[in-house]
């Protein structure tokens, strides 16, 4: 025993455990493993800008006062862009055009993902605090965790280090998951980037919070409702991070059809039912894989090392000036 704890403490195998750890939860499939080979860090600012992480949360409390859904709508922002290019701030480029079309135009964006303009402000406050050091996608990535436990929910280590990238990919921001998409494409466009089952009903827990135009829920707007009157994504505890929405799916109250088919889908039984049920059962259980499947979330493909650049302004390369 003794010697098993004296081998385990050695400094350089903790280091080469905690490298293991750090590559698989960074290699998911199809190449998406980290390009300039540094591993992200959660000690990334601790030299060169100690305030990052105080500086997001600030601005963000500050703008929930007069918003109370950007929370929610930061966390999102994170989920599409790192599904799209990897975590590389390529959601947040405005069209410039030939170059650069923007992501914000696809439909999954379009009218709908929101929080941009906070995330100007932050960037503002970190260009302040320390010039042209923290990433715009390490700012979605900050901002994601902050949102989540000012909502009440878990907290975890940020890992950091990203790059902000210089181009878009309309393409892949055109598959991002549809609320309409069946169980198996779900699972499909996840597995993509090494998230599994697990991951899968973890991270769709985070509609536990934020809105949604009826246009996309189960029971489709009421009649002569306007398709983006906006409803709650969790219509028992609508502000607060919790599991609440898992307790939702197993009443066949979700608001999104591809919430509920967690749970309804053919294929749901033998994959993602068991988890939903453990989720709704236990909150700290649901927090614990959250946390996790974040993570592995936010080490979907950075751009590290030399590689990319960080932006200046958050809507444009730095090619282009700010
Ligand atoms: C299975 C994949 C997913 C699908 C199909 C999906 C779909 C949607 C849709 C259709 C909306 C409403 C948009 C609107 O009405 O304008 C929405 C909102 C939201 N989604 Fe997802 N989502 C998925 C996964 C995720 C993930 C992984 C996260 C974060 C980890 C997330 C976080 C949110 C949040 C917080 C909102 C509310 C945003 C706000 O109020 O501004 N979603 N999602």
């Amino acid at each position: 025993m003794a010697a098993a704890s004296s081998r385990i403490s050695s400094p350089r195998l903790l280091l080469a455990a905690h490298c293991a750890l750090l590559l698989a939860l960074a290699g998911p499939a199809h190449g998406y493993a980290p390009s300039g080979g540094v591993a992200l860090s959660s000690a990334f600012y601790d030299e060169s800008c100690p305030s990052a992480y105080d500086v997001v949360r600030r601005v963000i409390q500050d703008a929930r006062v007069s918003d109370p859904r950007i929370p929610a709508s930061l966390i999102r922002l994170h989920f599409h862009d790192c599904f799209v290019n990897g975590c590389d701030g390529s959601l947040l480029l405005d069209d410039d055009l030939p170059a650069i079309q923007s992501e914000k135009h696809v439909p999954a964006n379009d009218k709908s993902a929101r929080g941009f303009e906070v995330v100007d402000d932050i960037k503002s406050a970190l260009e302040e605090a320390c010039p042209g050091i923290v990433s715009c996608a390490d700012i979605l990535a900050l901002a994601a965790e902050i949102s989540v436990e000012l909502a009440g929910g878990p907290r975890w280590r940020v890992l950091l280090g990203r790059r902000d990238g210089m181009t878009t990919n309309i393409a892949s921001a055109n598959n991002l998951p549809s609320p309409f998409d069946p169980l198996n494409k779900l699972q499909e466009k996840f597995r993509n980037f090494n998230l599994d089952d697990t991951d899968l009903v973890a991270l769709q827990g985070a509609h536990t919070f934020g809105k949604v135009q009826c246009q996309f829920t189960q029971e489709n707007c009421a009649a002569g409702q306007p398709e983006d009157t906006l409803e709650n994504l969790d219509r028992v505890t609508p502000n607060v991070f919790d599991n609440k929405y898992y307790g939702n799916l197993l009443h066949g109250a979700a608001q999104l059809p591809s919430d509920q088919v967690m749970l309804s889908d053919a294929v749901a039984e033998a994959t993602t039912a068991p988890i939903v049920h453990r989720f709704a059962a236990n909150q700290q259980d649901f927090f614990r894989n959250f946390a996790t499947s974040m993570v592995k979330m936010g080490n979907i493909g950075p751009l590290t090392g030399t590689d990319g650049e960080i932006r200046k302004n958050c809507r444009r390369t730095n090619s282009k000036g700010y």
